[in-house]
This record gives C-alpha cells, sequence and structure tokens, in this order.
C-alpha cells in the first residue's frame, strides 16, 4: 500500500524572523455604535450577506491556522455581537486561547452565556465615564447599560479600554483607573490614530504614563508581555494594572507576531497594510487544505517591518481594531 507523504508544516514566520502565532477575526465591520474616532457619520459601507465569511468557512480557517502554528485567536467587529448568531458560534469553538473585543452594548447580548463561554480575556471599549460625553463619542448609546453589563462579567482577564482624545478624555486618566481597580480589570490608555477626518486630537502617552508612576497610582516597573503591544504597571492601590498602547509616539512593530482576518475573508498583515490575500474566493474556488496553507505561508513571509501610515479610506471597524 502506498502512504502519501505527510507535508510538515511550519510556524507562519515573516522575513524579519516574526514567528505570527496570534490571529484577529473579525465577524463584522459593522457596530451597533459610531465612535467618532472609529466610523464615519455616514457608517460603513454596506455588504451583500455574501461577501462575509460564513461561520463554516470561519471553522475551517481557523483549523488552517491551528494547523500553522496560530495558537492564540481574538474576534473583533465592528462588534462581533452584532453578528447574528455570534454566541452559537462562540460556544461551538474549539481553539486555543480566546479572546473578544466588545463594546458591551449590544441589543440583547446574553451576559450569562457570555459568561460561559471560558474566555481568556475580553477587551472592552470604555472611552469615558462621563454619561454625556459616552453619548456624544458613540453617537447616542448610553453608558449605564455599558456599566452595568460590564459589572455582571464573570470573565477572567478583563481589560478596559480608553482611546484617549486631546481636551475630551484626558482628564479621566485617574477615574478610569480607579473604575478598573473597583473592578478587578486591567485599564488600558490607547494613543488615537488617525483614521478619519474627525478633528480628534490624539494625546502622546508616555507622559502621563510617567506622571502616574510620580504620583505612585501605578509602580515603576514597566511589565512587557511578550510581543504584547501594550507596556503594563502595576496599579499601586489594586489587583489590576494600567498598560499603554502608543502606536504613534512608541511603534511596536518590531515585536509584531499577528495576522489580521477581515469579515470579508481577506488577510491583512498590518493594520495599515491594504489586504493581501482574499481567502474567501480561495475557499469557494474549492482549493483544499494544503493549498491553502501553503499560500498563507507565502503570504506571511511578506508581512511588511513597520507601517506607512496614511489616511485610509477604511475604518478601524472594518479592520477589526
Ligand atoms: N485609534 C485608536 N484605537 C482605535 N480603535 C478604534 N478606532 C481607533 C483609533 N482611531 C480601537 C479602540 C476600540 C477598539 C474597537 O478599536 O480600542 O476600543
Ligand atoms: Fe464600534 Fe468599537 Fe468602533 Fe466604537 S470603537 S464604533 S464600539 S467598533
Amino acid at each position: 500500500m502506498r502512504v502519501s507523504a505527510m507535508r510538515v508544516w511550519k510556524m507562519l514566520k515573516d522575513s524579519f524572523g516574526r514567528i505570527i502565532d496570534y490571529a484577529r477575526i473579525s465577524l463584522t465591520d459593522k457596530c451597533n455604535m459610531r465612535c467618532r474616532y472609529c466610523i464615519p457619520e455616514e457608517g460603513v459601507k454596506k455588504r451583500c450577506h455574501d461577501e462575509l465569511l460564513k461561520f463554516e468557512e470561519i471553522y475551517f480557517l481557523l483549523e488552517i491556522l491551528k494547523e500553522l502554528g496560530i495558537n492564540k485567536f481574538r474576534f473583533t467587529g465592528g462588534e462581533p455581537f452584532i453578528r447574528r448568531e455570534a454566541m452559537c458560534f462562540f460556544e461551538n469553538l474549539n481553539i486555543g486561547e480566546f479572546y473578544i473585543t466588545t463594546n458591551l452594548s449590544a441589543d440583547n447580548l446574553d451576559i450569562d452565556r457570555l459568561n460561559n463561554l471560558n474566555l481568556d480575556g475580553i477587551n472592552i471599549s470604555l472611552d469615558t465615564l462621563n454619561p454625556k460625553k459616552y453619548t456624544w463619542l458613540s453617537r447616542g448609546w448610553y453608558l449605564k447599560g455599558v456599566i452595568e453589563n460590564i459589572r455582571n462579567l464573570r470573565v477572567k482577564n478583563i481589560k478596559l479600554n480608553a482611546v484617549i482624545i486631546k481636551g475630551f478624555n484626558d482628564d479621566e486618566i485617574k477615574p478610569l483607573i480607579n473604575f478598573a481597580n473597583e473592578i478587578g480589570a486591567t485599564m488600558r490608555f490607547i494613543e488615537k490614530m488617525d483614521f478619519l477626518k474627525d478633528n480628534l486630537k490624539y494625546v502622546p502617552l508616555d507622559k502621563i504614563r510617567k506622571n502616574l508612576i510620580l504620583d505612585n497610582i501605578i509602580s515603576e516597573e514597566k511589565i512587557s508581555p511578550k510581543n504584547s503591544a501594550a507596556i503594563y504597571h502595576q496599579q499601586s492601590a489594586g489587583k489590576g494594572k494600567v498598560g499603554f498602547i502608543m502606536p504613534i509616539s512608541k511603534p511596536f512593530c518590531s515585536t509584531c507576531d499577528r495576522i489580521r482576518l477581515t469579515a470579508d475573508g481577506a488577510i491583512k498583515l498590518c493594520l495599515f497594510a491594504e489586504k493581501s490575500l482574499n481567502l474567501r474566493d480561495m475557499l469557494r474556488e474549492e482549493k483544499n487544505k494544503d493549498e491553502i496553507k501553503e499560500i498563507l505561508t507565502k503570504t506571511a513571509f511578506a508581512k511588511p517591518r513597520a507601517p506607512k501610515i496614511n489616511l485610509q479610506t477604511e475604518s478601524m471597524s472594518a479592520i477589526g481594531g
């Protein structure tokens, strides 16, 4: 009997030696909210249902990515929970490390089911604790429901994300840390990237970080988990950490270990790069697993070293945060 040779696949690696073992997968580029720094006023382009990867197609790609050594998966949007049956999709997943990024405010979001997903962590957008500002920034949503949902979460490793905007929420650094502290979460501050012509000004975060050390709100020692986009410090008064993501003033490209899959099935090698490969068409042309792995391996090799940052025509919600 002839035994066909089984190819052994290596981990995805780029031409700069960076190992890619983390995939961010967007389930939809739509969001219930329209945060001013993320989505233009007119919303995102409508897509036909057929343009999106079907859940079965995503499951199939996840198997391929796992076989290529990816062991950490984060599901994003837009807002992942506004995709119909997203919770069922999550409940039937079989992956390594499992994370979700959400605004926690989709209608009918079932927090009990979310708590039972056995997540390794969850990231929640929380830019302000002021109800009026929250409604202004999200163009019409209410802070109250989100806070209620956050308080009902029973998930380990909760991170609250605030994009810091000059003159808007740069006075809320300490209250946000206190809130995170109170619920045992990590608070992360993010430098705003200019994806849209929105007139919202970014704040360099390193000075804020240093001042928090001087005020003894966070410990002096930096904690930098492997390939993390954030620099963390321990909160002095609580169990949680405080993180700083500084894509503008301190880019973290040299340790970038991630690729992105957009909701329409394209691979993005960098947040700022063009889409490089459309896996959806390949799946629908019935390419087999090995053919797709081969193409993915070649594509990953071309991951750019650092982005050319320029204003995009595509909103952040289309890329998956
Ligand atoms: N700059 C920085 N972060 C952004 N996000 C969305 N748009 C931007 C931007 N312009 C991030 C926020 C949000 C997540 C969904 O994506 O962290 O919470
Ligand atoms: Fe939606 Fe998050 Fe973008 Fe706000 S930042 S519009 S909540 S995807």
